[in-house]
């Protein structure tokens, strides 16, 4: 059943009367189903190295390690509420497991080495099994030598779609990341640099959509597009600018948001973050518009080229601005009786290298630290939790990013509301399960604590994850 969808899905058969069906018992089939069906959609993933083509002729293919033999690996879609059964097979030389990053469901599926399970030996496999609870755009990514994995390759994306997508037409999945390649594009060695560490993390030299350097996106007059945008780099930042046009973010991390067009247009991502765009395309038949990336100041470049096709425009009339996407069932905070909790980040390159600049807070091997605990070589046996929550109790975590670097902090398990920033309330008040929190600023995040489990809370720049900055929240 690897990879293929079970047809009796559809049909509301229950998997014992497909296999009575088809051991030729006609029979079963005459039972009308009482609740919706128990089948799931089945998938087998193996992690092994591979070969693939991630930048254009005449350069060579890309050594790597991925899913499926592709980069990103194979993209996973289904309803919200439908079971997902993958069988991870680890073919790599090193221990992994598989993180479904954003994704409500029980802790013992989670894929945190240690944690929520024990890592997968090489040649060994896991059943992950569960429901996803909410519907939107996430990805799912090895949580085991994380930095070391994903730059490698590993990494893809997980779409859950609503019973009633909104109206457009076409669903873009753009999975944004970039590689460090050599001049004969094989990925460059270097892993855990301790100065890049202990700065912005590795990153890459080559920017990837879909796992290729891009060439252009082909659009027509007038569609409507829904662009679900995933960073899945180790430690890019993007700020993404589309020339001429005006994307309007509809969801955060999978969760819905008032439909609005970002401050000064740019759409920023922190690694994991994603972000659905309504992108309507204004432009006329054969124009072209520059998607640009200005994240970091003096590093600006083009991503990609939207291309306009020389048909005549899809529709007369513009549409009417989308709708808010329906909720997803994350309970709501209750902000007046939430409990409080600061949580600190500490260390990294403080000024700059030869600036007299120095080491925050170095402390016991580890280069960043949150409430001045750390995590030493990535590994969680010996992690006390740095927060224990009470279950189905609000709370707000005060995050101060008191480094010179920003972190997109994640949290596994929930989804959290972000309140404040610098004390100013936001204005979305948005649901996220990744927050970018730049350098010296304080964000407020609320949620309630109703996923019990030890859940990872950490930096998704994977070398700051690996450097220190990655902790344990208890929900007893
Ligand atoms: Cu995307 Cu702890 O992970
Ligand atoms: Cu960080």
């Amino acid at each position: 059943m690897t990879g293929k969808r079970l047809t009796v899905a559809r049909s509301g058969l229950s998997r014992r009367s497909l296999l009575a069906a088809g051991g030729g018992v006609v029979l079963a089939s005459a039972f009308p189903p009482l609740v919706r069906a128990a089948t799931s959609l089945e998938k087998t993933l193996v992690a092994a190295e591979g070969h693939v083509r991630i930048t254009p002729d005449p350069y060579a293919q890309t050594g790597v390690w991925c899913y499926g033999g592709s980069v990103p690996g194979p993209e996973i879609r289904l309803h919200q509420g439908e079971p997902l059964r993958v069988s991870v097979e680890n073919r790599l030389a090193q221990d992994t497991t598989v993180h479904w990053h954003g994704l409500r469901i029980p802790n013992a599926m989670d894929g945190a080495p240690y944690v929520s399970q024990p890592p997968i030996q090489p040649e060994d496999s896991f059943i992950y099994e569960f429901i996803p609870p909410d519907a939107g755009t996430y990805w799912y990514h090895p949580h085991a030598h994380s930095a070391e994995q994903v730059g490698w390759g590993l990494m893809g994306a997980l779409i859950i779609e609503e019973p009633q997508p909104p109206p457009v037409d076409r669903d873009v999945v753009w999975v944004i990341g970039d590689f460090r390649l050599n001049d004969d594009a094989s990925i460059a060695g270097g892993f855990g640099n301790r100065m890049e560490m202990s700065m912005s993390g590795r990153i890459g030299n080559t920017v990837t959509i879909n796992g290729r350097v891009p060439d252009r996106f082909p659009v027509r007059s007038g569609e409507r597009i829904r662009l679900r945008l995933i960073n899945a780099a180790p430690a890019r930042i993007f700020g993404l600018e589309f020339k001429d046009h005006r994307p309007l973010v509809v969801a955060f991390d999978g969760q819905p948001v008032e439909p609005h067009a970002q401050e000064g247009g740019r759409v920023v991502l922190g690694p994991a973050m994603r972000t659905d765009l309504i992108l309507d395309m204004t432009g006329k038949p054969s124009q072209s518009a520059a998607v640009l990336d200005t994240f970091y100041k003096g590093l600006e470049y083009k991503l990609v080229d939207i291309s306009y096709s020389g048909e005549p425009p899809l529709r007369a009339q513009p549409l009417a601005l989308p709708a808010k996407l329906p909720p997803n069932p994350a309970p709501e905070p209750d902000l007046a009786n939430a409990r409080r909790h600061d949580v600190t980040l500490t260390g990294g390159m403080v000024g700059g290298m030869g600036m007299g600049g120095g080491m925050m807070g170095m402390m016991g091997g580890s280069m960043w630290a949150i409430n001045g605990m750390a995590v030493i070589n990535d590994d969680m046996r010996h992690m006390k939790p740095v927060l224990t929550l009470t279950r189905s109790k609000s709370y707000v975590l005060a995050i101060d990013n008191q480094t010179a670097w920003h972190h997109p902090m994640h949290l596994h398990g929930h989804s959290f509301r972000v309140i404040t920033r610098n004390g100013a309330r936001t204005k979305y008040r948005e649901w996220r399960d990744t927050v970018l929190v730049p350098p010296r600023e304080r964000v407020e995040i609320a949620f309630v604590a109703d996923n019990p489990g030890d859940w990872m809370f950490h930096c998704h720049i994977l070398d700051h994850q690996e450097g220190g900055m990655m902790s344990v929240i208890r929900v007893a």
